[in-house]
């Protein structure tokens, strides 16, 4: 069970059994650490951790450690694959789309508990000029989830692509005082309703150096650090993601050469430096938008979900849609990338890009979601939730 259970997640349970279970873990683990010690055994200068399923517990035991706080980290069982899925399933959702009923009739039906906006928090949308606020789309998605009692993920505050033309005048000075601005304003409106923000989506070229946008060339390489915190003043208790596309593995193309490598571990370099410099960054976004069998195979995204978690970040898949595949390997696909979300033990919520085919940036005719133009679901979404552990 992960220990970000939070209120707004619906499907969220501690079960007995799973809570039975961790307490016999603890106990195991404690009694082992403690006849070691027992034994005259030495960790060194420093003392290995042993793993508790809650990061955040630990003891302190002065004599033995020698001075040192012993701290637990958790033990190396992984998730609890009988336990209820906390994984949550969202949709990209335009503003005009929630006065459809046909469309909320499907949200609610097809147990979508999380919804990001498709375009409506994006930096033009929200400030096409300077100091010019416009809520309306991005209230209405806030409104709607609150009352359904609905994830949102907020998408995004930081991008190259969208930047209103005035932006692009300013001086460096104040297009750090403008950003600065517009992250803690946007924030802030949302504090508390908007559980995970995209901060900063996309800041990686294709070879893994930093993309060449109008914020890196204003603000410099720190923009990125500095959007965190400006983001982290405002909500201290909204998750921190960065948000990419190409990084969700080492071999993007899926056919064994690991040629495409560069992006996956360039943005792994980026995490653990921000991590190191104590950014506030809770976890990376893969957006997964997929073609044949880009971006990779399942075990490939899984080592790369791990390598992440492994940090301590956690991991969402953000943008998820498939095309070029025929329709069972579709349904294959999708339950290939549920099951790597659900195994890697860090993945927390997994989001396709739009609701359903009528209404896709891929275009109807590729027919990518879960549900059909109708708002049926598809074969796909029953393979999805039971990959997810949500049948
Ligand atoms: C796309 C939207 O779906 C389109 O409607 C819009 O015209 C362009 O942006 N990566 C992202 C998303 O992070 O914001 C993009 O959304 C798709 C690619």
């Amino acid at each position: 069970m992960k220990k970000s259970a939070r209120l707004y997640r619906p499907h969220n349970h501690f079960s007995v059994a799973g809570g039975l279970v961790a307490f016999g873990l603890v106990a195991t683990a404690l009694y082992v650490l403690i006849a070691t010690y027992a034994a005259g055994a030495s960790y060194g200068s420093e003392p290995e951790l042993a793993t508790l399923s809650d990061p955040s517990m630990s003891i302190s035991d002065p004599a033995a450690s020698g001075g040192k706080a012993i701290q637990f980290k958790a033990a190396a069982t992984g998730p609890d694959p009988t336990a209820p899925s906390t994984i949550l399933l969202g949709a990209a959702v335009e503003p005009n789309q929630l006065d459809d009923p046909a469309f909320t009739a499907a949200l609610t039906q097809y147990k979508f508990d999380s919804l990001t906006a498709e375009n409506a928090m994006k930096f033009g949308q929200i400030e096409p000029n300077r100091g010019q606020f416009n809520w309306e789309g991005a209230d209405k998605i806030v409104n709607y989830a609150v009352a359904n009692n609905m994830r949102v993920r907020g998408h995004t505050l930081v991008w190259h692509r969208d930047v209103p033309g005035w932006v692009n005048d300013l001086s460096s000075a104040e297009a750090a005082t403008v950003l600065e601005n517009h992250i803690k304003q946007v924030v802030t409106r949302y504090k508390g309703k908007i559980a995970q923000w995209d901060v900063v989506n996309e800041a990686l070229d294709e070879d893994g150096s930093l993309r060449d946008t109008v914020w890196l060339q204003k603000l410099g390489e720190g923009y990125i650090a500095q959007a965190f915190r400006w983001a982290n003043e405002a909500d201290p208790t909204a998750e921190l993601y960065y948000n990419e596309y190409g990084t969700e593995s080492t071999d993007l193309d899926g056919d064994g050469s690991y040629s495409r490598a560069a992006k996956a571990n360039a943005q792994y370099e980026l995490m653990r430096n921000l991590l190191n410099e104590g950014v506030p960054i809770k976890g990376v976004g893969l957006q997964t938008h997929s073609a044949g069998y880009y971006p990779g195979r399942g075990a490939d995204i899984l080592t790369e979900m791990k390598r992440l978690g492994d940090l301590g970040l956690e991991i969402e898949i953000t943008e998820l849609d498939v095309i070029n595949l025929g329709d069972a390997e579709k349904v294959e696909r999708y339950a290939e990338l549920g099951r790597t979300c659900k195994d890697s033990g860090v993945c927390t919520g997994v989001t396709t890009w739009g609701l359903y085919d009528g209404h896709t940036w891929r275009g109807t005719e590729a027919a990518p979601l879960l549900l059909d133009t109708n708002f049926n679901a598809k074969p796909s979404y029953d393979a999805l939730m039971t990959a997810l552990g949500r049948p």
